[in-house]
């Protein structure tokens, strides 16, 4: 027989009870087949000997294994491993190196997408002094956090709520369409109702959703160049083509876009107007009228990706092509995460009724709906002016972040980087001089415990060798903007 004796290993300490240490380990000899189904386990009294534990122990680990169906008691003859569970082979498990492949290895088909990223699966233990210059996202230590959890609370108090909890539109919770609806209208000149919106889970559900529904094989869409590099492999995962076309100061060239759509059929063009990403740069007026004329001429969607259009810091926010779309192009796609956190996973996608119904059904098989609690919280939010207080306060503490960064990197770093004060935003497009590649940059700034955007690559899938990356100053407050710049200087001394 299998010794248990020798084998279970108890620790006094641990916070799990040692019943369940004990019948832990028991399932564990089970299924890997070192306990045969029909082995004969000791009785309670001798194994609680055995591992000098109370026998009431033994007898609550017997008892949870029988209540699971790994074992089960015979009248007069004992307690034994259950007959009916499936026989494993234990050769099969016996070495660390079956056990590892079995981990690493599935013993079926799958389809694999070499194309798309989806960063490391563990995040790095956050040492204190490294400090991380991200490809600008929010900085969540602002997040209204104590006012989401008081509404949050105040919400699941009231009897209604309960209604909450149950199963609900895939559309999202309807308050907040209307809430949104409301607030999108007066802040961003558009003219929607409630059948207009879907909620999304962030921005990239809206983007995903949209590129399904647009594209099949051979299909186009035109990006600039460079883009936002999830939104052409989410394009790509769709079968469409990808044809880009150039950015410059005044964003991208709707003008080479015309070229295209007279000699090809145009499914949609992506654009970040706001501030494209990566180069920050905002679409101008001119252009903006130019592709909205296009898109009716030659009838493609326009998917507009504003993901950042709260923090606009040089004049008022430019209102998103989606409020000229007389017509029904364009699909307007933003969210919560860059307002509050990343981590509040709710978007919208804005459209005409017909197109945000396909939409829906298509979410529905993805994810039946969306978090309605937390959905019903922003709602409140928003009809309370929270959200808008939150953003006010921000884009203050943003602007003067803006300007530091850049003031610092211009007096202390312009001999190794180009770049222009962004309008918006949360990051500036830094372009490294080109004496310098960014993988010594990068892997030197770690030893100065600065971690400088790693995925750089991304920013440039073309090798067109620009050499730029997003910096994100959003996030860092001014005693961390200080420190970085002071670090990277550091970094270039040592290069
Ligand atoms: C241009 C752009 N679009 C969409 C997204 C995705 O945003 P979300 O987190 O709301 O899905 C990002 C995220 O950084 C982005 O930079």
């Amino acid at each position: 027989m299998f010794p248990l004796k020798n084998n279970i290993v108890l620790d006094r300490q641990a916070n799990r009870n040692l019943y369940l240490q004990l019948s832990d380990q028991i399932i564990g000899f089970i299924k890997s087949g070192k306990l045969s189904p029909s082995a004969k386990l000791p009785g309670s009294r001798r194994l609680s000997e055995d591992l000098n534990i109370h026998r009431k122990t033994v007898v609550a680990a017997y008892n949870e294994l029988i209540v699971q169906g790994w074992i089960e008691t015979l009248p007069s003859k004992g307690t034994f491993v259950s007959n009916s569970l499936p026989i494993i082979n234990p050769s099969s498990f016996s070495n660390t190196d079956s056990l590892n492949k079995l981990k690493l290895k599935s013993n079926f088909l799958f389809i694999s997408r070499p194309n798309l990223f989806c960063g490391s699966s563990r995040t790095p233990k956050n040492t204190e002094q490294l400090i991380k210059v991200n490809d600008g996202s929010p900085d969540h230590r602002l997040a209204p956090i104590q006012e989401i959890a008081r509404t949050y609370r105040n919400i699941t108090k009231k009897r209604y709520s309960q209604n909450l909890l149950s199963y609900g539109s895939t559309y999202g919770n309807e308050d907040l369409r209307n809430a949104l609806a409301t607030y999108l209208n007066q802040t961003r000149g558009l003219h929607l109702d409630i059948d207009n919106i879907l909620i999304t889970r962030g921005s990239q559900m809206g983007i995903y959703l949209a590129s399904q529904l647009l594209f099949t094989k051979k299909t186009r869409v035109i990006t600039g160049v460079t883009n936002y590099l999830t939104a052409d492999n989410t394009f790509e995962d769709a079968n469409a083509v990808i044809e880009n076309v150039p950015v410059d100061a005044n964003g991208i060239d709707t003008n080479a876009i015309e070229v295209i759509c007279k000699i090809k059929n145009v499914t949609a063009v992506y654009v970040t107007s706001h501030h494209h990403h990566p180069t920050t740069v905002t679409l101008s007026a001119k252009r903006r009228m130019h592709l909205l004329q296009l898109a009716q001429q030659y009838k493609f969607a326009i998917i507009e990706d504003d993901y950042d259009y709260d923090f606009h810091y040089s004049n008022a926010p430019i209102l998103p092509l989606a409020s000229n779309d007389y017509n029904g192009n364009v699909i307007y796609i933003g969210g919560f995460t860059k307002i509050i956190a990343p981590a509040v996973r709710v978007g919208y996608m804005v459209g005409p009724k017909d197109f945000i119904d396909e939409a829906a059904k298509l979410r529905r098989i993805i994810d039946r709906q969306g978090d309605t609690l937390l959905e019903q919280t922003l709602a409140s939010m928003i009809t309370a002016g929270d959200i808008q207080r939150h953003c006010n306060k921000v884009l203050k503490i943003y602007r003067s972040r803006r300007n530091l960064f850049c003031s610092l990197l211009k007096e202390r770093l312009s001999d190794y980087f180009d770049f222009e004060i962004p309008d918006g935003g949360m990051a500036v497009w830094v372009k490294l001089n080109k004496k310098y590649h960014w993988d010594n940059v990068v892997n030197e700034a770690y030893n100065h415990n600065l971690e400088l955007n790693p995925e750089w690559q991304r920013y440039d899938p073309n090798n067109l060798g620009h050499n730029g990356i997003r910096m994100g100053f959003a996030s860092l407050d001014e005693e961390e903007i200080h420190e970085v710049i002071d670090r990277i200087q550091k970094v270039f001394k040592n290069l």
